[in-house]
């Protein structure tokens, strides 16, 4: 028995920063090093003829698995909790979409997908999705409940992102799931914006929870990640498909994956504390008509946040009362701390201007709007960097 073993609490009690730090390690197994090896890694080989024809070993091939991408998977199944049933590391967030999606539809079935859902996300189910024969039907974020009266006989799933990425609608995803299962379709959840620490999705009614683990888990702008984590009902289907397309990660990202993991509670707990502290002065900001980010008391969907989160990470985005394009360009442009970029979940800030493009339902807030990740820059140089976007903004009105 090892010294981590000898009396230590059932993993389920751990509280998250805890289970960030131990899940997926075994340190016994590598000769004492704290964190598992990176194994660069495609043949195996066999000691005899005898062993490589009967299979034998717990390993076959680097695409189907080695101990740094099991030490990944069963880390993000620790943290995810016992509804997780399978993990599947893919080679971005997009890839995690798009995968999942495969692994449940086939030819002559419907999905029913949020209209706030990640652009490129549209775009498979438009362009791949179609031409496989299988139809889409945008709806309504808000809906709830509301789905089951969109439900065809061969609707197979519900597709989610909760927030939208962009528009920050939540979603009541208890209800939209009883309504799926009722009608035995799966639920599918981009969760990438909260993750399994501040959104128990598979404990919510989510089968395939989706992250991006290119944005928070990495962490640090430098690594392209997909995770897709199953439930029972859909793991086997899951682990089926990544394997039939030939998808896995590099080593690389792995191990970035894994660092990224360790720091994941108290990065997240900043980007939280910052975020909420820059929404909170920009809603008192004349120049702002709302901001949108579901964890500030007051703002559209903070209810449905404060019943089913236990946190919020640094995305959220606020809408100026009407201006014209060249001072929402001129804000921009003014700020020096707030890089110009799409992405995010790394440790520094960004700022874009929301353009959200949607089929079944229109974002219109009332003015321009612009999304910011709050970083982990002190808050305060954050704020001032923001007061000087607004001085810019007024000068070129
Ligand atoms: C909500 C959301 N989901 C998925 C993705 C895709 O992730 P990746 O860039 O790792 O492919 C993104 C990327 O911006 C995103 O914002």
């Amino acid at each position: 028995m090892t010294k981590a073993e000898a009396g230590a609490p059932p993993h389920t009690e751990l509280k998250p920063e805890t289970k960030v730090t131990t899940a997926g390690r075994n340190p016994h197994a590598h000769h004492g090093y704290v964190n598992t090896p990176v194994y660069h890694a495609s043949t195996l080989l066999y000691r005899t003829a005898e062993d490589y024809i009967a299979g034998n070993g717990r390993y076959s091939y680097g695409r189907q698995g080695t101990p740094t991408s099991e030490a990944l998977e069963t880390a993000v199944q620790e943290i995810e909790g016992p509804q997780c049933a399978a993990v599947a590391l893919l080679p971005s967030g997009l890839a995690a979409i798009s995968t999942a999606l495969l692994s449940i539809l086939q030819t002559g079935d419907h999905v029913l997908v949020s209209d706030s859902a990640y652009g490129p996300a549209r775009t498979f189910c438009d362009n791949v999705l179609e031409r496989y024969g299988i139809e889409t039907t945008y709806y309504d974020p808000a809906i709830g409940a509301g789905i089951a009266a969109l439900m065809r006989p061969n609707t197979a799933a519900v597709y989610t992102e909760s927030p939208g990425s962009l528009t920050f609608e939540m979603q009541d995803i208890p209800a939209i799931a009883a309504a799926a299962h009722e009608h035995g379709a799966l639920v599918l959840m981009d969760n990438t914006w909260a993750g399994p620490l501040y959104f128990k999705a598979l404990d919510k009614g989510v089968d395939l929870s989706i992250q991006s683990g290119t944005k928070y888990i990495g962490g640090h702008s430098d690594a392209m990640i997909g995770i897709v984590s199953a439930s029972k009902a859909a793991a086997q289907r899951l682990k089926d498909t990544a394997y039939s397309m030939g998808l896995c990660l590099g080593p690389g990202d792995m191990n970035m994956a894994l660092r990224g993991l360790r720091t994941l509670a108290v990065r997240l707990r900043q980007h939280q504390a910052s975020g909420l502290k820059v929404a909170e002065w920009l809603s008192k900001r004349p120049e702002v008509l709302k901001v949108l980010h579901p964890g500030l008391p007051g703002a559209p969907g903070h209810d449905i946040w404060k019943r089913d989160y236990l946190g919020a990470s640094g995305l959220f985005a606020f809408v100026l009362k009407p201006v014209p394009q060249k001072a929402v360009l001129a804000f921009l442009n003014g700020l020096s701390l707030y890089g110009l970029g799409a992405s995010w979940g790394g440790f520094e800030s960004l700022a874009i201007p929301v353009d959200a493009t949607r089929t079944a339902t229109k974002f219109d807030p009332g003015g321009p709007s612009i999304r910011l990740h709050i970083g982990l820059e002190d808050v305060g140089d954050l704020i001032a960097d923001l007061e000087r976007g607004f001085a810019a903004l007024a000068a070129a009105r």
